[in-house]
């Protein structure tokens, strides 16, 4: 149990090799509390104010990044997610991301969990897309063709999710500038085995016009799709990287993102569309919005979808493994990590 008034507070150590294992097959469950969560956020019951990105000067490319939150409802905790991002570490085969994440008891402020936490932050992104895809193709009809524009991790797991969440596709299309990630991504699809036959694009452009899902996955540091004619035929585009598409692009689409205030910052695609017409009415409306049905998805417009990444889904999907390692009896606790426990000094 977390810690509560005056019982000893308990600290446990949880491994990723638990998360996976509590995660593991749950795809339609995360995606169910993902969507609380954003609805829980949709209604105010949340804190989660701006992520704190730490750069480098002598690393331009790293980055570390704080996502402090607070959630209500029966979610109930605070926490932090310290999540770093080193794109370089993947030509040894090492993922970009590694992260932590610490929970906090509501009542007492005491961290009870410090969690291994990329595959958390995986988990809740993919799930949110799987969300979004679902909630924005509802009244166009199911996209058989999905393209996937970078393969690595957070790829591979929005695939799980959609498989996992009842997709099928006839045609999964593969884009990535490395040749030999493309491949690998290809393999996993084979060995996952779901639905659709692969192929390889050996354009971006090729991609999306044969697409009519397509998701962005890369780590593109500034716009490298730029012409509205590639999405012609509307299709629906899940913008997990937030910066590959090009003000043009965004500007003839209908745009729906997680957070309004979160996501116009830190150069993404919206953010630079703002910078450039000075307001924000590009911006249709946020997925909350689309789930409780104030505004309607168009037809004859493409549709991007640009999450920035709330620290309050982090924190839902961490506390849910939490509760179920506790009531498995499987929490690993530190004996003696909270040592100071009278405020005089008397036992
Ligand atoms: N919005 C969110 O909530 C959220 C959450 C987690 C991750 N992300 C983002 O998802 C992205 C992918 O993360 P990952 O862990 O899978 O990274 P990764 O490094 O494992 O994979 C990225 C892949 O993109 C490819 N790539 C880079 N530039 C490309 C381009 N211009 N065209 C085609 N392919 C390109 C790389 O070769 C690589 O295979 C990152 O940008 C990350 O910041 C977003």
């Amino acid at each position: 149990m977390p810690p509560s008034g005056t019982e000893v507070p308990s600290f446990s150590v949880i491994s990723g090799e638990q998360v996976s294992r509590v995660l593991h097959g749950q795809e339609k469950q995360i995606v169910e509390l993902v969507d609380y969560a954003y609805r829980v956020h949709g209604v105010g019951d949340t804190v989660n104010p701006p992520s704190y990105f730490l750069k480098f000067e002598d690393r331009p490319s790293a980055r570390i990044i704080a996502l402090p939150a607070s959630v209500g409802g029966e979610v109930g905790v605070d926490g932090i997610k310290w999540i770093s991002s080193f794109p370089e570490n993947i030509e040894s085969g090492l993922p970009r991301a590694s992260a932590v994440l610490i929970l906090n008891d509501r009542d007492t402020g005491y961290p009870f969990a410090c969690m291994e936490s990329s595959i958390i932050s995986a988990v809740r992104t993919a799930a949110s897309a799987a969300l979004a895809a679902d909630w924005l193709t509802r009244e166009r009809g199911r996209p058989k063709r999905v393209g996937f524009i970078g393969t690595g991790l957070i790829a591979r797991y929005i695939h799980t999710y959609l498989a996992g969440t009842g997709w099928e596709f006839d045609e999964i299309g593969i884009h990535d500038l490395s040749n030999e990630y493309a491949a690998g991504f290809e393999n996993h699809l084979k060995d996952a085995g779901g639905t659709g036959r692969t192929v390889l694009h050996d354009s971006a452009e090729s991609l999306i016009r044969n697409s009519d899902l397509v998701v962005f996955a890369t780590v593109a540091g500034t716009p490298h799709v730029t012409s509205p004619a590639w999405f012609a035929h509307n299709p629906v585009v899940l913008h997990v990287s937030l910066r590959d598409l090009g003000p043009e692009v965004i500007k003839a689409s209908s745009n729906f993102v997680d957070d309004v205030e979160h996501v116009l910052k830190a150069n993404t695609s919206v953010h630079l569309v703002e910078q450039e017409v000075g307001n924000r009415y590009f911006i249709n409306g946020t997925l909350h919005n689309v789930m409780t049905g104030m505004v309607k998805i168009p037809r004859d417009r493409p549709v991007v979808f640009s999450p920035f990444g709330l620290g309050v889904l982090d924190l839902t999907v961490a506390k849910h493994v939490y509760d179920e390692l506790a009531a498995s009896d499987g929490l690993h606790t530190v004996d003696g990590f909270f040592h100071e426990l009278s405020r005089h000094g008397k036992k």
